[in-house]
C-alpha cells in the first residue's frame, strides 16, 4: 500500500507549467510531430489528430498513413507533411529519432499493420503516446505491453483500458490498477473519462475538471492525441504534456460549447477555439 498523492489540475498549476512562445526562435524550437493514423474509411482520425498538433504550436507535422489518404490529408493539413506507410493500411513506417510519434487514431488493426507497429515499438527508445488502435493492438498480446518506451503516455477510453489490463468493478478500481500499471510499466495513463485523470509512474493522480458532453463525439479523442504529442515534441516534460493536454482539450470544449453548443460543436471546432485557450494562458 503506498501513499498517493492527488491533484486538480487547476489554472494556476497550468499557468506554471505553460511556456509562453518565445521570440528568438525558429520551426527546429518546436519540435517534429509525427501522427501514425488512418486507414480506409477513418482517415478522419489521422486527419483530426494531426490539424490539433498543428493548431498547438509544433514546428514541424508529419502524418504517417496509406496512400489511400494522401489528397485527403494534403488537402485537409496543407501545413503538414505526407509520409506513405502502405497503400490501404500501413505495413511499413521508417523510424526518425528526431520526431516524437502519436500513433493510433483510424490506424485499424490489420494483421500487417499489427506487425510493423509492433516491431517498430520494439525498435524505438525514446517516449511516444498512444492511444486508440494503437493500445488495441498492444492488447492483443500480454506481452506486448513490454514494448512501449518508458516514460510513454497512453491514453485509453475505459474500453481500451479494459482491453489493456482487465476488467475493473468501478472508476476508483481503475485507478488504482492504473496506479500499479503506470508504476510496474514507467507509463504516464491518461484515463480518458468524463473526468480525465492522469496518473504517473510515481503514483501521482491528476484530476481534470475542464471539458464537458459536447466533446462526447467520435473524434475527440484524436485531437487530445495530437495536442499531447505537440506538447510532448515542444518543450515540456511528458507528464506536462499530459496534464496541459488535457486540460487544453477540456477548456478548448468550454469555448466551443459557448459558441455552438454541446449538441452542435464538432472536434473540429474544439480546434478552432485553440487560439483562444493560448490567449487566456498567454
Ligand atoms: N465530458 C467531458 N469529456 C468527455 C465527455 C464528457 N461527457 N465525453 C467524452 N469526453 C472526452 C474524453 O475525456 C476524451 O478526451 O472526449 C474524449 C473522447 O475520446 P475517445 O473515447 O477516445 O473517443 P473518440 O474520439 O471517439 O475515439 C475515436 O478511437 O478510441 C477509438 O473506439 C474509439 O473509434 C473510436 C476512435
Ligand atoms: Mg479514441
Amino acid at each position: 500500500e503506498t501513499e498517493t498523492e492527488n491533484f486538480v489540475i487547476n489554472d494556476k498549476a497550468v499557468k506554471q507549467i505553460f511556456k509562453p512562445r518565445q521570440e528568438f526562435s525558429h520551426k527546429g524550437t518546436y519540435g517534429k510531430v509525427v501522427i501514425i493514423g488512418g486507414s480506409y474509411g477513418k482517415m478522419g482520425a489521422a486527419v483530426l489528430s494531426t490539424k490539433a498538433a498543428l493548431k498547438t504550436g509544433a514546428g514541424l507535422t508529419f502524418t504517417l498513413a496509406p496512400k489511400c489518404g494522401y489528397e485527403i490529408l494534403q488537402t485537409s493539413n496543407p501545413e503538414a507533411m505526407f509520409l506513405e506507410g502502405g497503400t490501404e493500411f500501413i505495413n511499413h513506417i521508417e523510424a526518425d529519432d528526431q520526431a516524437v510519434y502519436g500513433a493510433g487514431p483510424g490506424l485499424g488493426t490489420h494483421e500487417e499493420t499489427v506487425k510493423t507497429f509492433l516491431s517498430f515499438l520494439k525498435a524505438h527508445a525514446k517516449p511516444l503516446i498512444l492511444d486508440a488502435d494503437a493500445l488495441n493492438m498492444i492488447s492483443q498480446e500480454p506481452e506486448n505491453i513490454k514494448l512501449i518506451p518508458e516514460g510513454s503516455v497512453i491514453t485509453p477510453h475505459p474500453k481500451e483500458f479494459e482491453r489493456l489490463f482487465g476488467a475493473t468493478g468501478n472508476s476508483f478500481e481503475r485507478v488504482e490498477l492504473a496506479k500499479t500499471k503506470a508504476r510496474e510499466h514507467h507509463l504516464y495513463i491518461v484515463l480518458k473519462d468524463h473526468r480525465t485523470q492522469v496518473v504517473t509512474p510515481e503514483g501521482k493522480v491528476y484530476y481534470n475538471v475542464t471539458g464537458n458532453s459536447g466533446l462526447a463525439k467520435g473524434g475527440s479523442g484524436d485531437i487530445l492525441t495530437g495536442i499531447i504529442t505537440s506538447f510532448s515534441a515542444q518543450n515540456y516534460t511528458q507528464e506536462e504534456a499530459a496534464i496541459l493536454g488535457v486540460w487544453f482539450h477540456g477548456r478548448a470544449a468550454e469555448f466551443a460549447s459557448e459558441k455552438y453548443s454541446k449538441e452542435s460543436m464538432l472536434p473540429t471546432d474544439v480546434i478552432h477555439e485553440f487560439g483562444r485557450v493560448f490567449t487566456e494562458l498567454n
